[in-house]
């Protein structure tokens, strides 16, 4: 469920129309719908009703500081997964109290940012990690709350790229050997163990994944009590997925659903960690054809968004829907829609039917609202494109388009 629709044959969102924001801030930019998102972290939330939880939006997904804001002002509390997005929860006044710290690789200086700030917890990956915490804690004479995300070797049935909960993927503890880093966490003078942490991967949609990780999880927690280790918080992570194209991923409430009945009599705080879920289909990227070219193999639209912009259809070959914003009936052609990169991996969507497109027109490319801007970057010295939010009959820019001043700032030019 999306507010992104055609009103008088032009796709707004909400009620403004994408053509009066182009004006504005020209083209390519993101655009985002309030309503959209308010919905399904609402929805998210509500699914999870039976159970005391927490939900603690995956800041990766899309990391903007409105946004961020939004979210935390709806009582949502953040996973973070570095110092940078730590100060972007903490900067927006999200409680520390509701922030998770996850992530195979943190270094000890955000470490030692994690334990001032005095988040809910750190998600633990290894043994070298538990000792790196257990020392910068002693160092603050403080204890660390930790939590052990621990590996269910369960195949998500999603992109390899995003499969987390494989013994050969880098991600938590083995099984098997977990109890033994209990064991031996509860043991460290500055470590509180609070928590069990379990994620599998993203974009799974169907539930059997996430059935199978619950109950080995939950088994553990049962074993753990066996040993008098008692856990207050169980993170299971993000990782539903959303329809981009012809999926039919589970329904939230179906999810929180099924999780909260094999959680049920826990006495425990479940913790979730949506990103995909909230944002993916709240935006759309917006581009201006530029080019139409024809060799004897393809027909290609060429506009002026690329994989700087949105890299997922190049990195995971990724399906998003491209539609013309301009509502158009008649013959309709094939074609690849790709971006002025010099890489012939520079592609939004290959072998679509659109309309026939001219020079000027605008098309959105869909489910952009999670990972699109916040995986982009500057390749080709192109400054990323603005954010906007709508909300009801008004826009407002959340961040506006990098200039070359902003993308050469740091560089020095020396004469060697
Ligand atoms: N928690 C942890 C520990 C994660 O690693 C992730 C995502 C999430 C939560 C949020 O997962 P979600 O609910 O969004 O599925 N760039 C890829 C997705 C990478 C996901 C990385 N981890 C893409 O564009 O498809």
């Amino acid at each position: 469920m999306n507010y992104f629709n055609y009103k008088n044959s032009e796709l707004c969102a909400e009620d403004v129309s994408l053509k009066t924001i182009a004006k504005e801030v020209g083209t390519p930019f993101y655009v985002y719908s309030y309503q959209t998102i308010k919905r399904h972290f609402d929805v998210f939330t509500q699914s999870l009703k039976n159970s005391s939880h927490l939900v603690c939006y995956s800041v990766k997904a899309n990391s903007n500081l409105s946004l961020l804001k939004m979210l935390s002002s709806w009582g949502g509390g953040m996973d973070v997964v570095s110092g940078g997005e730590l100060k972007r929860a903490l900067k927006v006044g999200v409680d520390p109290h509701k922030i998770v710290f996850s992530g195979v690789g943190k270094t000890k200086e955000e470490i030692g940012e994690a334990l001032k700030s005095e988040i809910l917890m750190l998600n633990v990956e290894s043994r070298e990690e538990l000792d790196l915490i257990n020392a910068a804690a002693r160092e603050l004479h403080v204890k660390a709350p930790v939590s052990l995300r621990v590996n269910p070797d369960i195949d998500a049935r999603t992109h390899p790229h995003i499969t987390t909960g494989l013994y050969k993927n880098k991600f938590g503890l083995p099984f098997e050997r977990a109890l033994d880093e209990y064991l031996y966490a509860r043991k460290q003078l500055h470590l509180n163990v609070v928590g069990i942490d379990c994620h599998i991967g993203s974009q799974l949609t169907e539930l059997g994944p996430f059935i199978s990780a619950v109950q080995k999880v939950k088994e553990f927690i049962q074993t753990l009590e066996k040993y008098d280790l008692h856990i207050e918080y169980v993170d299971l992570g993000g990782g539903l997925g959303i329809t981009y194209n012809e999926e039919t991923p589970p329904h939230p409430e179906e999810y929180g659903k099924v999780i909260s009945d094999i959680m049920k009599g826990m006495k425990l705080t479940l913790i979730f960690e949506p990103g995909r879920v909230i944002m993916g289909n709240a935006g759309v990227l917006v581009s201006q054809v530029l080019y139409n070219k024809q060799t004897p193999a393809k027909n290609f639209l060429i506009v002026d968004a690329a994989m700087n912009d949105l890299i997922r259809p190049s990195l995971y070959n990724a399906y998003q829907q491209i539609v013309s914003i301009d509502k158009k009936e008649g013959d309709q052609l094939q074609v690849d829609v790709v971006g002025p990169i010099c890489e012939s991996g520079d592609y939004l969507g290959k072998e679509r039917m659109l309309p026939r497109m001219k020079k000027g027109e605008l098309i959105a490319v869909m489910s952009s609202g999670a990972y699109g801007f916040s995986m982009s970057s500057n390749y080709n010295t192109r400054g990323r494109v603005p954010e906007v939010m709508v909300k009801n009959d008004k826009f407002y820019v959340i961040r506006e388009r990098e200039s070359f001043d902003d993308l050469i700032k740091n560089e020095k030019i020396i004469e060697l």
